[in-house]
């Protein structure tokens, strides 16, 4: 088969933040497919190029679509903001081959990566990020509460710094406060808390606050939140996590 599918992620927002990688393979690409706003951020590179926006939460749809194309010989970059494989599309894609036509592991199909919104929303702060972390998403779309309570109860327990994607949307506003509920429990009360809001682009924002304190209305779909560790700190306007157990002298 002649053709070829590229996932490839577009970054947190900022166009210095794509990779020179990414744009190579948009470059390449005779056909895009992604979500209509990831779509938008990408530069007319080609006039011959094809454009195929979809919906947000018809992922595997989109993957199929994008499968279809390079089975029948075209170029395709489906494109995922951040990294494509971080709750984004190059597993949607593999979920897709693994369902769907045989024909379709023989495709030429490949990865590029992106910067996380979890390493822009770091980066804006200092490095909270800097002791063993863990990302969760909060989103119970393709998986139960049960499942992610679970999860953040383990992650307070280990001691890691938290990352939570997807911390709210229109159809689920009350999660992240259930999670706050859930992780003072289990976490001291001063423990650091920040929403980096639209992180990596020119309308970043953060709040930082505590556990005890953090108010759950400030998260929209364009927010992360990163909970520290038992270690997390401030030193002058930064927040970061020293990378050892033993605090700095
Ligand atoms: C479906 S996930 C996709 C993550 C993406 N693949 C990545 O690697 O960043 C969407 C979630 O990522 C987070 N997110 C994406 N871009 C962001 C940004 N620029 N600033 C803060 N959070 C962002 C938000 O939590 C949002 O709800």
């Amino acid at each position: 088969m002649s053709g070829s599918l590229v996932v490839v992620g577009t970054g947190p927002g900022k166009p210095e933040l794509m990779t020179p990688a990414t744009s190579a393979a948009l470059a390449r690409a005779t056909d895009l497919v992604g979500y209509g706003p990831y779509l938008d951020r990408v530069p007319v590179l080609r006039v011959d190029q094809c454009r195929h926006a979809s919906d947000n939460r018809v992922e595997l749809d989109r993957a199929r679509h994008a499968l279809e194309l390079a089975a029948s010989g075209r170029q395709v970059a489906v494109v995922s903001g951040g990294d494509p494989g971080v709750f984004a599309m190059a597993a949607a894609v593999f979920e897709a081959v693994e369902a769907g036509d045989p024909v379709w592991r023989s495709l030429d199909i490949r990865v590029e990566p992106g910067v996380t919104a979890m390493l822009a929303a770091a980066a804006e702060v200092g490095a909270p990020l800097g002791g063993d972390f863990c990302a969760i998403s909060l989103s119970d779309n393709l998986k139960t509460w049960a499942t992610i309570e679970r999860r953040l109860v383990a992650a307070a327990e280990a001691d890691f710094v938290i990352a939570l994607y997807n911390p709210a949307s229109k159809a689920r506003p009350h999660q992240i406060g259930q999670a706050f509920e859930l992780l003072r429990t289990k976490k001291k009360q001063e423990t650091p808390v920040l929403f980096i809001r639209a992180a990596g682009t020119a309308e970043a924002r953060v709040i930082s606050t505590t556990l005890g304190s953090a108010d759950p209305s400030v998260v929209d779909m364009r927010t992360l939140v990163i909970i520290g560790a038992s270690t997390t700190r401030q030193v002058g306007r930064w927040i970061y996590t020293p990378r050892g157990e033993r605090s700095a002298s």
